[in-house]
């Protein structure tokens, strides 16, 4: 097997990979990856795409890219075929990883990787991660079947907020909120994003604007609004992974407003939206250190069926 820069290939040559990829993402996650495939076809016929290629017998089997962030470099998928001489995917895939590795920690630019392999299960990469010295969190796919959920859900709220569908001019403090409700918590450990008002806009921008996680549904988006100040308290964010398929990619309340039901009406009213949507199942992913937020989602429906590794790694004295 031999080892490439990813720059050097176009689209169509990792047709079959990106196909393969395709077909396990539906598979496992009910997720339609297609639209994703398409973003990264652009780059990789712009030879953007910083990554590397595993070749077999001329034929890409497998691919690793990251993307940069500033300072920050973020592992942006691995995956591979079972190929005949290089053998097992997995091995193909640890090769891929350790070149991005050796590529980052040898980039003086790069004082942080962060890694979210969602299609793989927790386990497949995980001792690749801490020998090299990254930090690893276990986190959880939670799904919950819309069947059998009929009728719109009661909302009951304090008197000094309102609940309302998301709008585009939320963005600003809507990151607000993330930065409050995130502080000190272990998913800001995972995503240092998270930890900043213009980290959390840039995440929001994500999300919202940039599709970085399916098509951002502004119908089943909602937020709690305080009336005196006009200040986000609480938010749900979804958007649609496939035709069946909706995935939370944000809930958040403020630690003023906790405890009071507010998580556990936006998950229904969120639910009910999609359900009008013609979705079928919800899923989101969750951290196992976050015993509260996985006692609320199972309390609500949701169960697991899959589990994958956040990984991240700090140059040292860079923090
Ligand atoms: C998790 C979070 C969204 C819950 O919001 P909330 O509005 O306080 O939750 P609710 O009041 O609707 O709580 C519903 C249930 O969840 C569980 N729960 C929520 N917070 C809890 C806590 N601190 N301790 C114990 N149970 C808790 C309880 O079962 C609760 O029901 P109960 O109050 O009737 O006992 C909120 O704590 C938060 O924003 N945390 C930081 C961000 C985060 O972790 N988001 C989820 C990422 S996946």
């Amino acid at each position: 097997m031999e080892v490439l820069d990813l720059r050097h290939f176009a689209a169509p040559m990792l047709r079959p990979v990106l196909e393969a990829e395709s077909e396990l993402w539906q598979t496992r996650l009910h997720w339609d990856y297609r639209a994703s495939v398409r973003l990264l076809a652009q780059y990789l016929d712009n030879h953007m795409l910083p990554g590397f290629a595993a070749l077999d017998a001329g034929q890409v089997t497998g691919y690793a890219f990251c993307v940069y962030e500033e300072t920050k470099a973020v592992v942006g998928d691995v995956f591979a075929l079972d190929s005949p001489s290089a053998g097992a995917a997995l091995e193909t895939e640890r090769t891929l990883l350790l070149h991005l590795f050796e590529l980052l920690l040898n980039s003086p630019q790069v004082d942080r990787i962060e890694s979210q392999l969602l299609l793989h299960p927790s386990g497949a990469h995980t001792a690749l991660f801490r020998d090299a010295s990254f930090q690893v969190f276990r986190r959880l796919f939670l799904v919950r079947p819309l069947a059998g959920l009929w009728s719109a859900p009661k909302v009951r709220l304090p008197a000094e907020l309102e609940l309302r569908p998301w709008r585009d001019e939320d963005l600003t403090s809507a990151g607000r909120l993330i930065v409050e409700a995130y502080r000190d918590h272990s998913d800001s450990i995972i995503n240092d994003q998270y930890r900043t008002a213009h980290g959390s806009l840039r995440f929001l921008h994500n999300i919202v604007r940039y599709a970085g996680c399916g098509v951002f549904s502004a119908q089943v988006s909602h937020v709690v609004v305080e009336r005196h100040s006009g200040e986000i308290v609480a938010l749900i964010l979804g958007s649609r992974v496939s035709e069946q398929s909706g995935h939370i990619t944000q809930v958040c309340v403020h630690p003023h407003y906790r405890r009071c039901g507010l998580a556990r009406t936006l998950l229904s009213v969120a639910a009910y939206a999609f359900l009008r949507q013609g979705v079928s199942e919800i899923s989101l992913t969750v951290t196992e250190a976050n015993a509260h937020a996985i006692n609320l989602y199972l309390a609500e429906g949701y169960s697991r069926v899959h589990t994958f590794d956040a990984a991240v790694w700090q140059r040292k004295g860079r923090a």
